[in-house]
């Protein structure tokens, strides 16, 4: 399976530490904030890995991760997102890189505590389809959130106001080679973006998306100051995805 990690967007919400760079450079705690995915990859078994990313500041990318030594890599590979369509429409750069093949899509901006080996394994062994990995948060209305039925997932909703289940879709989606096809069948949101959310509902009306609960901790680095700051203290306190480099 590849990997993919999406790694483009202006990050406004956490002005002004990113008015001069991207988002995923800043530091969480001794490493930049672009590692941890990185390293959650390469622990879950992936070897080619591309990272999308865009703005002023891709080239920092290349400077930071060059072909991805540090993780034990022997390439990495790097696409460009025009603009900031959303999080499908940077998914959707890296249809030639997958060959139809399965991938793992991980947000630069999210931290985990552990590794998902267990299921990255069940999607190896899942026919087609997409799984997901959900979290127990307690401010569910800032994620898309997954209103379950037994051990199908029946709809999930981006940011609801009034959520009717606190389980997070955390930024980590498996996907089969279709999911480009599906892209180009989104249409943009209100907010003017290709929502993977979107996506993710698109398989769950077809029968075909299974989802995991996430063990250990979860952190979206990327909502706000005080997640960023907090993430950090996180990290400090307890390790994350036993980072190399
Ligand atoms: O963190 C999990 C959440 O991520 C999910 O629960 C939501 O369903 C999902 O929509 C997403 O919400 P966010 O509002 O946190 O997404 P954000 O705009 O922060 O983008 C997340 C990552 O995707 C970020 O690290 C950069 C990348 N991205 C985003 C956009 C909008 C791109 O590469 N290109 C883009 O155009």
């Amino acid at each position: 399976m590849k990997g993919v990690i999406l790694a483009g967007g202006l990050g406004t919400r956490l002005a002004p530490l990113t008015t001069i760079t991207n988002k995923h450079l800043l530091p969480i705690y001794d490493k930049p904030m672009i590692y941890y995915p990185v390293q959650t990859l390469v622990n879950a078994g992936i070897e080619d890995i591309m990272v999308v990313t865009g703005g002023n500041n891709a080239g920092d990318f290349l400077r930071l991760l060059g072909n991805g030594r540090a993780f034990g890599l022997k390439w990495l590979r790097y696409a460009y997102q025009e603009g900031e369509g959303g999080i499908a429409d940077a998914l959707s750069l890296a249809e030639h890189f997958a060959e139809g093949e399965k991938i793992l899509v991980m947000l630069g901006d999210n931290v985990i505590e552990k590794d998902i080996l267990a299921p990255v394994r069940a999607f190896r062994d899942q026919e087609q389809g997409a799984r997901i990995l959900l979290k127990e948060v307690p401010n569910p209305s800032d994620y898309g959130v997954a209103v379950l039925d037994g051990d199908r997932v029946k709809t999930i909703i981006e940011k609801p106001k009034d959520p009717s289940t606190n389980f997070a879709v955390i930024g980590i989606y498996m996907y089969d080679g279709g999911v480009f096809d599906r892209i180009k069948n989104l249409s943009p949101s209100d907010r003017g973006e290709l929502e993977i959310t979107d996506v993710n509902n698109m398989y769950i009306e077809d029968g075909s998306m299974t989802y995991d609960i996430l063990d250990g901790w979860w952190a979206d680095a990327g909502s706000s100051i005080e997640g960023w700051f907090q993430v950090n203290k996180q990290v400090a306190d307890g390790g994350a995805n036993r980072l190399s480099g």
